[in-house]
């Protein structure tokens, strides 16, 4: 029987790349649009390699709502949407409100637009544990407060949610489900395709990498006078495959119409918290590297410690994180070995 076919926007992104590779391997009809702002064409190729499918692809961008509307008029057999494609750098969103809101936010509603005039089955939305800032508690399930975001990037993501909702809460055809994100990392086992931060990276493990690889000379630890057990700042790391095989499920959810509520939030994480010093202990652990860092003053809007209760997607989804951190990190270090042994050739 035809599997559905799906629109994955910012397809040629970190997480949206892994996640074609997870819908193609189900069998879906793939259809990305991206704009290559933040990503390259090169990564249909990895993802070719991989599934052994070229996924259809369209490069506009989709804050452009005559384009959109084109686009939609053209692929009248969307099932479901993955909406990926956002800004996502916390730092330059707040040097830069206004890109991050218009692109951000005009993007979804010119998505949300669609789906109402195409009667397209629902969306998946790519969230992100941002919005729950420093819970009061942890670890942080989906209906603890939403607090004031702490950067311009986060905002948009409340506030996309709140669009979504509303939308949903009167276009009761379609089904929504927000994916919160805790900190994806790693790459897909075969090292041919991977995160691929423009510039200097924000995040910690691409910073890592690029340290251990000799991109960069040393790596700053943003602070170790934090309240937790060495000092440094607790995340939940997911590994980025994992993550991917979530919004196949989510989507599945949407396509077989089991959602129980038109709007629904799960947060993806592992359950469990580490510190960037076990990060960096593991990284030296699982790839005998010994890096170079160095404590510095903290990152302005670091929260101290975050990690999921996935409790609600383990059971309502049937879904959980498997990937071990070690194996997680080797992942991404044999991906930097590999882009870079491609692109210095
Ligand atoms: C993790 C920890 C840093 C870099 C952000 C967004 C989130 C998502 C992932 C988009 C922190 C420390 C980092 C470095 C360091 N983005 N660190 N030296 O800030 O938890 O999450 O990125 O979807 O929405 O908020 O991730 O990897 O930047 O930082 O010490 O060079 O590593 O202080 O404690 P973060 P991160």
């Amino acid at each position: 029987m035809k599997k559905a076919k799906i629109l994955v926007t910012g397809g040629t992104g970190y997480i949206g790349s892994h996640t074609v590779v997870e819908l193609q391997n189900k069998g879906f009809e793939v259809i990305i649009v991206d704009n290559l702002s933040n990503s390259h064409i090169e990564v249909l190729d990895g993802i070719t390699e991989i599934t052994g499918i070229c996924p259809a692809f369209e490069q506009f961008n989709l804050c452009d709502s005559e384009t959109t509307k084109s686009f939609f008029l053209k692929h009248k057999d969307i099932d479901a949407i993955i909406h990926f494609a956002a800004f996502k750098a916390v730092g330059e969103s707040v040097e830069k409100p206004l890109k991050y809101y218009h692109n951000n936010l005009e993007s979804l509603i010119n998505i949300l637009e669609n789906i109402q005039s195409n009667g397209i089955k629902g969306l998946v939305f790519s969230s992100s544990c941002t919005v729950y800032g420093q819970p009061d508690e942890l670890p942080v399930t989906e209906d603890a407060p939403i607090k004031k975001a702490f950067s311009p990037y986060g905002n948009t993501k409340q506030i996309a949610e709140e669009i979504i909702s509303d939308f949903i809460s009167i276009n009761t055809d379609s089904k929504a489900i927000a994916l919160r994100y805790f900190n994806p990392i790693g790459a897909h086992k075969s090292s041919k395709i991977g995160e691929l931060p423009l510039g200097v990276p924000s995040n910690l493990v691409p910073f890592i990498t690029q340290t251990a690889i000799g991109i960069r000379q040393q790596l700053n630890v943003f602070g170790n006078d934090y309240d937790t057990p060495d000092g440094t700042c607790i995340r939940d790391y997911i590994n980025v495959v994992d993550l991917a095989k979530a919004h196949v499920v989510a989507v599945e959810r949407i396509i077989e119409n089991k959602n129980k509520q038109n709007f629904e939030v799960f947060n993806l994480g592992t359950g469990s918290g580490a510190s960037v010093f076990e990060i960096i202990n593991s990284f030296e652990k699982v790839t005998n590297k010994k890096l170079n860092y160095k404590v510095v003053a903290r990152r302005a809007g670091d929260i101290e410690k975050v990690y999921a209760d996935t409790k609600f997607a383990n059971e309502e989804l049937g879904w959980k994180a498997e990937t071990s951190l070690e194996e997680t990190l080797l992942s991404a270090w044999n991906w930097e070995k590999n882009y870079r042994a491609k692109v210095t050739k």
